[in-house]
C-alpha cells in the first residue's frame, strides 16, 4: 500500500469536511480525497440557507421541523432520522456561527432567518422564518468555514485524486466483507494510488449530471454511490429524484428559493400567480415537488410565457434593497446568464434536476447498511447526498440538504473516531489495485470505439425526457433499453487523449459508467414503484399507495440488471395523511 490512515474520507463537500473535522479532533490520521480543490465543491451552490428551529423572529420548535421534514418525503422519510435532523440542525448551526460562519444578522444581532418552501409554524398552519442564511451563497460560506477549521485541525487533504475504486478485505459488502481503503487516480501524472484504513466515508455527492437540464455542476457524476453498488451494498429508493422549480431556462443554473422566501413569486402568461390553484396555503412556498409540477402543468395547458416551456420568477417588487442584500448572486446569474434585470424584469425560469433524495443506505451514525435488516458493512460510511438515512423520503425540503449533511457529516466523523480505535487496518493483497487498473488501461488503450461525451448527452435525454418530473409506464419502459443500449456502448468507450497528465477525458469516461449505474437503478425503481408519492409522479397511478409502496427500494446489482428488495419506513410519531398545503 503507498500509505495507511486510520479513516479516509472521499469528498471535500460539508459532510466531507466535518466528518473530517471531528476526527482531527478527536486524534485521529485522516485524510480527505477530492477529485476538486475542496472549496470548489458542490456544496459551494446551496444557495437560499440551513433551516433550524432558533425562533430567532418567531416562535419556532424542533418537532414543527420535524413534522414537515416528515410530510414534505410524503411519509417516506425515516421518522427518528427527521428527529435526529430537526433537533441537532439548531446547534450545529450555533456551532458554524461560533466558527465564524458570517450570517446575515437580524437588527439585534441575531442570526438572520427567512421563509423556504414547506417550512411551516404550528404543524402546517402557514409559513415560518426557519431559513438562517448567508445572502444567498450559504453553502459557499459553509465550505469556506470548515476547510479554514479543518486546516486548523491538521487534516490531510489530497486534492484532485479522484477516487476510482474501492477496496474491500474478505469479500464485497455482499460477502460480508469489510471496507479496507480507496484507489485513487491522481489527475496531475495519472498514477493510481493505494491507501488503506481502517474506516472510510463516502461523501461524494449526487448525481445530477444524468440529466440534461440540472442544477449540478459536471463533477456531480455518483462517484461513491455507484461505487458501492459495484461491491455490493444496494442504492436505496433512487426512483425519488427532485427537481427544483426555479432554474435557468436551458441551462438549469439554480436561482435559490431563497428568491421565494423574500417574498417572490411566480406568474405564468397571463401574470396570474398559477400556485393559489395548486397550494392555496403556502402558494409559492409549497414543497418543490409541487411547485415543479404545477410550472409543468402550466406549460403543459398552454400557460408558459408565450406559449413556451417556461414561467416567470417576479422579484420586481421587493425592490433594489432586498435584491441587493439578500440575493445579489442568484440576481447577478440572471443579468449575466438571461440578460435579465431583476430589479426591474421577471425572469425566466424552468424546474432543473437538482438532488438525489436515495442513494447508499446508512444508519443514523452514516454507517452503510447492506439490507432491510441494517446489517452493517463494517469499516463503510457513507454521508451528504450520496448517502440515503433516509430523512428526505420521497421529497427533500429546501435547506435540509445541508442540514443533513452537517448533522450527519458531523455524526459519521464522531462515529468514525469511536470505531477506529477498536478497528485493525485490514488485510489487503497487494494486487488489491489490478482490477481497476485493468479497466482504465482498457479504456485508455481502445484505439477506436464510442465516444463518453456522446454516451453521457444521450443519457441526458432519455433521462430528462423519460424520467423527469413527471412519469408513466410507456415512459419509462421506453428509458429502461435505451440505458442498457447506453450500457452496452459504454463497453466500448475509448478516449482520445492518450497522455498521463491531467488526463480529464479518462477520467470522464471513468464518469459516465457511475452515471449510467445510477440511471439504470433510478429507472429500474421507478418502473416498479406503481404509485405517486413526492417527487416520483407517476400519471397512471396518480393516487398515494401506502399499503403497497409505504416501504423503501433497495436495489442491488445483479446479473441481467438491478435486483429490488423493499425495507419498511420508520414511524415513530406523525401517521401518514393526505398531503395538502
Ligand atoms: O434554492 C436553494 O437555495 C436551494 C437550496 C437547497 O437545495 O436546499
Amino acid at each position: 500500500m503507498d500509505q495507511d490512515f486510520d479513516a479516509l474520507i472521499v469528498g471535500a463537500g460539508g459532510a466531507g469536511l466535518w466528518a473530517a473535522l471531528e476526527l482531527a479532533q478527536a486524534g485521529v490520521p485522516t485524510a480527505v480525497l477530492s477529485k476538486l480543490y475542496p472549496t470548489r465543491s458542490h456544496t459551494g451552490a446551496a444557495q437560499g440557507g440551513v433551516c433550524a428551529a432558533l425562533g430567532n423572529h418567531e416562535e419556532d420548535h424542533w418537532e414543527w421541523h420535524m413534522f414537515d421534514t416528515v410530510k414534505g418525503g410524503d411519509y417516506l422519510t425515516d421518522q427518528d432520522a427527521a428527529e435526529v435532523l430537526a433537533r441537532e440542525a439548531i446547534e450545529t448551526v450555533i456551532e458554524l456561527e461560533h466558527m465564524g460562519l458570517p450570517f446575515n444578522r437580524t437588527p439585534d444581532g441575531k442570526i438572520d432567518q427567512r421563509r423556504f418552501g414547506g417550512h411551516t409554524r404550528n404543524f402546517g398552519e402557514g409559513p415560518v422564518r426557519r431559513s438562517c442564511f448567508a445572502a444567498d451563497r450559504t453553502g459557499h460560506m459553509i465550505l469556506q468555514t470548515l476547510y479554514q477549521q479543518c486546516i486548523k485541525a491538521g487534516v490531510q487533504f489530497f486534492d484532485e485524486y479522484h477516487v476510482v475504486d474501492l477496496l474491500f478485505d474478505g469479500g464485497d459488502a455482499g460477502a460480508g466483507g469489510r471496507a479496507a481503503g480507496v484507489v485513487a487516480y491522481r489527475i496531475a501524472d495519472g498514477e493510481l494510488v493505494a491507501l488503506r484504513a481502517k474506516a472510510v466515508l463516502l461523501a461524494t455527492g449526487g448525481f445530477g449530471r444524468m440529466f440534461r437540464i440540472t442544477s449540478n455542476a459536471w463533477s456531480l457524476t455518483g462517484d461513491g454511490a455507484a461505487l458501492a453498488y459495484r461491491h455490493g451494498v444496494p442504492l436505496q429508493d433512487m426512483e425519488f429524484y427532485q427537481f427544483h422549480p426555479t432554474g435557468i431556462v436551458g441551462i438549469g443554473i439554480l436561482l435559490s428559493e431563497a428568491a421565494r422566501g423574500e417574498g417572490g413569486y411566480l406568474r405564468n402568461d397571463s401574470g396570474e400567480r398559477f400556485m393559489a390553484r395548486y397550494a392555496p396555503t403556502l402558494m409559492e412556498l409549497a414543497p418543490r415537488d409541487m411547485v415543479s409540477r404545477a410550472i409543468y402543468m402550466e406549460i403543459r395547458e398552454g400557460r408558459g410565457i408565450g406559449g413556451k416551456d417556461y414561467v416567470y420568477l417576479d422579484v420586481t417588487h421587493l425592490g433594489r434593497k432586498v435584491i441587493e442584500e439578500k440575493l445579489p448572486d442568484i440576481t447577478d446569474f440572471a443579468r449575466i446568464y438571461q440578460g435579465v434585470e431583476p430589479i426591474s424584469e421577471p425572469i425566466p425560469i424552468q424546474p432543473t434536476a437538482h438532488y438525489a433524495m436515495g442513494g447508499i443506505p446508512t444508519d443514523l451514525h452514516a454507517r452503510v447498511i447492506q439490507d432491510a435488516e441494517r446489517t452493517i458493512v463494517p469499516g463503510l460510511y457513507a454521508a451528504g447526498e450520496c448517502a440515503c438515512v433516509s430523512v428526505h423520503g420521497a421529497n427533500r425540503l429546501g435547506t435540509n440538504s445541508l442540514v443533513d449533511l452537517l448533522v450527519f457529516g458531523r455524526r459519521a466523523g464522531r462515529q468514525m473516531a469511536r470505531d477506529v480505535r477498536g478497528f485493525e487496518l485490514p488485510d489487503l493483497a497487494q494486487d488489491a489495485i489490478e482490477p481497476v487498473r485493468a479497466e482504465l488501461r482498457a479504456i485508455s488503450e481502445r484505439p477506436t470505439g464510442e465516444n463518453a461525451a456522446r454516451i453521457r448527452a444521450d443519457l441526458a435525454d432519455v433521462m430528462m425526457d423519460n424520467v423527469g418530473v413527471y412519469r408513466t409506464e410507456a415512459l419509462l419502459a421506453a428509458a429502461l433499453p435505451r440505458v442498457r443500449e447506453l450500457k452496452e456502448r459504454y463497453s466500448r468507450v475509448h478516449v482520445d487523449d492518450k497522455g498521463a497528465v491531467f488526463n480529464t477525458d479518462l477520467l470522464e469516461a471513468r464518469e459516465v459508467g457511475y452515471l449510467l449505474d445510477c440511471a439504470e437503478t433510478t429507472v429500474v425503481s421507478a418502473l416498479a414503484r406503481k404509485e405517486s408519492r413526492g417527487a416520483h409522479a407517476r400519471e397512471d397511478y396518480p393516487e398515494r399507495d401506502d399499503v403497497n409502496f409505504l416501504q423503501h427500494t433497495l436495489a442491488y446489482r445483479a446479473e441481467g440488471g438491478p435486483r429490488l428488495a423493499y425495507k419498511p419506513v420508520t414511524i415513530t410519531r406523525f401517521e401518514p395523511k393526505p398531503r395538502t398545503y
